[in-house]
């Protein structure tokens, strides 16, 4: 296998020049943090509880060109938003308060968590835990920020991704050596503690420990992780030089999620109040309320005694985990019809136990599982809004991306009309982790 087709030389030009005028430099002094999107084939919604989850980047993401400032200013502009962010990394910064369970899912996008001006807040964050990591930053940076067009609130982790950018920037332009485990604990810093987020670990998980052809596996609880290769036993693809799947993204057109979501702050709130009961009938009251803390013959045992709700979302938290453990299986020995089975199965819990998801994501789903060429598909990360994910054999995947375009056309007129036709429907290809070039 090759290596991520992303980004291309042009693209990397074009930003390198451009952060050469902004910062009176030329295009050689510009550094560029390549930071991709992630999927989660499977293990959704269990990264908050310590479950285990599998990912992978994709070839899109943001791109950050950068040069250090040569003092302590901080001045960004993005290909998104409008207006500059200015600050200086020696200011102190602090935690922006907590984030509401119902504006959870907005904020998941880095530009929803305030209005346009307020687009640095990523940035800002990345200071924050930095400096809540004991390190002392002198130099700024001059940069440019910008994602793969079209892409963001789609549900593929671009506010992790804008997260570990900046911080990967103001380490390269400090000279500071930071793991990546670490950084996957500063990333975690600015969306809990910074940001007041109550999500998991699996964004920057992905991002900052994926490899290309591997798919990414990260215990959430211990914070081990493996990478796990694709055996090249897929013969017919291997000799054509080719993958052997390709990666579909099926836009909704939902780029807001709808008011009337539950909000993921509130599902993280159930899966704990399942966690306690399980955990006090147990005699652990103890232990943290997490799900992964609650035996599977415990919960096996005593699940009669959560109410309804609870007992779906612990049904989808023990069911998704061995679902995990399967794929895993499944992937390392290279049955991709078993692991898009999978896939499938775990859309389906995150419908009927997690309730989460919304009309338009749902149909698209079910699109996609009778499309051509389709392995498995689910929706990408909470389905309140974006996309769902499918893993699609490389000789129809064309095929199967035309056929998921008219037939949500049929089903959303509206939504799909507002799509550009070209992009509602993308093929991608596995992507590699984020990096500084
Ligand atoms: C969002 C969160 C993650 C994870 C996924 C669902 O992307 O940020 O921590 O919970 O949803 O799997």
């Amino acid at each position: 296998m090759g290596c991520s087709s992303w980004p291309s030389d042009n693209e990397l030009d074009r930003l390198k020049k451009m952060v050469a005028i902004m910062g009176r430099g030329s295009p050689s002094d510009v550094r560029v943090v390549v930071s991709p999107y992630r999927i989660c084939p499977l293990g959704a919604h269990i990264d908050h509880q310590g479950g285990t989850v599998s990912a992978m980047t994709i070839n899109k993401g943001i791109l950050l060109g950068f040069i250090p400032s040569d003092d302590s200013q901080v001045l960004l502009r993005s290909g998104q938003f409008q207006g500059e962010v200015r600050f200086r990394v020696d200011e102190v910064q602090h935690p922006k308060g907590s984030i509401t369970a119902n504006n959870t899912e907005n904020a998941h996008d880095s530009s929803k968590v305030c209005e346009e001006c307020d687009w640095g807040n990523y940035a800002r964050g990345a200071l924050y835990a930095l400096q809540r990591g004991g390190y002392h930053l002198t130099q700024g940076i001059i940069g440019f920020i910008c994602g793969s067009e079209g892409l963001d609130s789609s549900g593929l982790s671009s506010s992790a991704a804008v997260g570990v950018a900046y911080l990967l920037a103001l380490e390269s332009a400090n000279s500071l050596t930071i793991s990546t485990t670490e950084n996957v604990e500063l990333d975690r810093i600015i969306e809990n503690e910074y940001l007041g987020l109550r999500n998991g670990i699996l964004d920057q998980s992905a991002i900052l420990l994926s490899s290309y052809g591997c798919l990414t596996c990260m215990n959430c609880k211990t914070k081990e992780y493996m990478l796990i290769h694709l055996p090249k036993l897929l013969g017919d693809q291997e000799s054509k030089g080719q993958e052997a799947y390709k990666i579909l993204l099926a836009f909704s057109g939902l780029k807001h999620a709808l008011a009337s979501n539950p909000g993921y702050n509130c599902r993280v709130s159930e899966c704990q109040a399942a966690a306690r009961v399980l955990l006090q009938v147990s005699g652990n009251e103890r232990c943290d309320p997490l799900l992964c803390n609650v035996e599977l013959d415990v919960y096996e045992a005593h699940k009669d005694k959560l109410e309804p709700n609870l007992a779906r979302r612990a049904e989808h938290y023990f069911s998704e985990n061995m679902r995990v453990t399967e794929g895993l299986k499944a992937w390392a020995s290279g049955k991709l019809e078993d692991f898009g089975r999978l896939i499938s199965a775990s859309g389906l819990s995150s419908v009927q136990n997690y309730e989460c998801g919304c009309e338009p994501l749902i149909q698209l789903y079910k699109i996609l599982l009778r499309t051509p060429g389709v392995f498995g598909a689910r929706f990408s990360g909470a389905g309140f809004r974006g996309c769902c994910i499918a893993f699609v054999h490389p000789d129809r995947a064309e095929e199967a991306a035309s056929f998921v375009r008219d037939e949500y056309s049929k089903v959303q007129p509206k939504l799909a009309g507002q799509l550009n036709s070209d992009t509602a429907v993308l093929i991608c290809e596995a992507g590699d982790s984020a990096c500084v070039i």
